[in-house]
């Protein structure tokens, strides 16, 4: 008898909403495709394949989880096993050390045949790498940013957009009640997308984002041009990797166990102070943080993320190994790992071009850029 295909899944990195949905949907798709497959979910990403702690997927252990944000097999964005924290030496400096291979290992003694990997770059690089040591990998991009090149959407974005679009809506009720300018913080790292897309859904009036340094004149321009139009109350969104023209991006946190250390934040209290002594209102700050991030996952990041698990399926179908599933131009596909997590960074990073069409959407709005 020929050994049924074995399927293992883990989610890398931050979590996101459409993990969960991305995990339905690959259970419910490989077990319709491949009768009699097996699929195990190890947990904590990387961390549950170097420990080989792992669930059972199955349909009864997936049930109901197509809307829920998270991940049911958790998350962690600390461990690389391709330089894992071992120890720590006598200096309490970390010890790190490659352990891929007890990965590897892993998978052998569970006879997995095909991992499928979901997350963001990091998580990405790692899956690379694995798939350079001969292990049979499938990439499934995910990140709130949208930030990924190689792929036009990620599943989470849409579903932090509309939270942030609903907190700004409430923003707007006391700022205009009060009469004040309130400074909203959002996430996105070195892509401004989130605060593209919900500043625009949201009516901001003012967008500050990495891809476009700001000048705090004309931020206060923009308030004092509504203040004259009798509007006297503003709201500004601001990513949390923007900064002032010749100014620097805010750090709000060392995270030191972490592969990539440095957490963005302070970005909108740092635009508070600056801004009051510009401005005849009160100014008020309010970062959004990890409420983006979490709740349910939108009905439209559940569409995406379904076909992005039947994406995934197809490429075991097909034996297209070291790919990540990838949508362009409103079709699903796939592209080389090696090709999503290229030599250049800024390559491998979706940013916001300087001419693209939501860009031109907001300033035909009258929203500003501070430019
Ligand atoms: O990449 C997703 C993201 O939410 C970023 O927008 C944010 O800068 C970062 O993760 C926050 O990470 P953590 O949850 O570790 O603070």
């Amino acid at each position: 008898m020929s050994k049924k295909l074995k399927i293992g899944v883990l989610t890398g990195g931050g979590d996101a909403p459409g993990l969960n949905a991305v995990i339905y949907g690959i259970v419910r798709a490989a077990k319709n495709r491949f009768p009699g497959c097996e699929l195990i979910g190890y947990k904590f990403g990387y961390r549950g394949l170097y420990n080989n702690d792992f669930m059972p997927l199955t349909l009864e252990t997936t049930s109901g989880i197509l809307h829920k944000g998270g991940s049911m097999l958790y998350n962690s964005n600390k461990d690389n096993l391709f330089d894992y924290i071992v120890g720590k030496d006598a200096n309490g400096k970390f010890i790190k050390a490659d352990v891929s291979d007890i990965g590897v290992e892993n998978l052998k003694k569970e006879g997995v045949d095909v991992l499928v990997v979901l997350g963001g770059d990091g998580t990405l690089t790692s899956a690379r790498d694995f798939a350079r040591k001969g292990v049979k990998v499938i990439g499934v991009p995910k990140t709130i940013d949208n930030d990924l090149n190689a792929t036009d959407k990620t599943y989470g974005f849409d579903s932090a957009v509309d939270v942030v679009v609903e907190c700004l809506g409430r923003l707007h009720t006391t700022a205009e009640s009060h009469h004040r300018v309130i400074v909203a913080e959002v996430m996105g790292r070195n892509s401004g997308w989130i605060a593209l897309y919900a500043g625009v859904a949201g009516s901001a009036d003012v967008i500050l984002i990495p891809e476009i340094p700001f000048s705090f004149e004309k931020v206060a321009e923009k308030i004092k041009n509504r203040d004259a139009t009798g509007k006297p109350f503003s709201i500004v969104v601001v990513c949390e990797g923007a900064f002032e023209k010749g100014g620097e991006v805010v750090i709000g946190k060392i995270v030191a166990d972490s592969p990539d250390s440095i957490r963005h934040g302070g970005i909108a209290k740092y635009v508070e102070k600056r801004l009051e002594d510009l401005v005849d209102h009160e100014v008020r700050s309010c970062a959004l943080g990890h409420i983006q991030r979490g709740g349910d996952t939108s009905p439209s990041d559940r569409l995406l993320s379904l076909r992005y698990a039947t994406g995934a399926i197809d490429l075991i179908e097909q034996g297209k190994f070291g790919q990540m599933v990838s949508l362009k131009n409103g079709k699903m596909g796939s592209v080389s790992l090696e090709d999503v997590i290229c030599e250049n960074f800024d390559d491998r990073q979706r940013k916001v071009e300087l001419d693209d069409e939501m860009v031109r959407v907001a300033r035909n709005m009258g929203i500003s850029f501070g430019t």
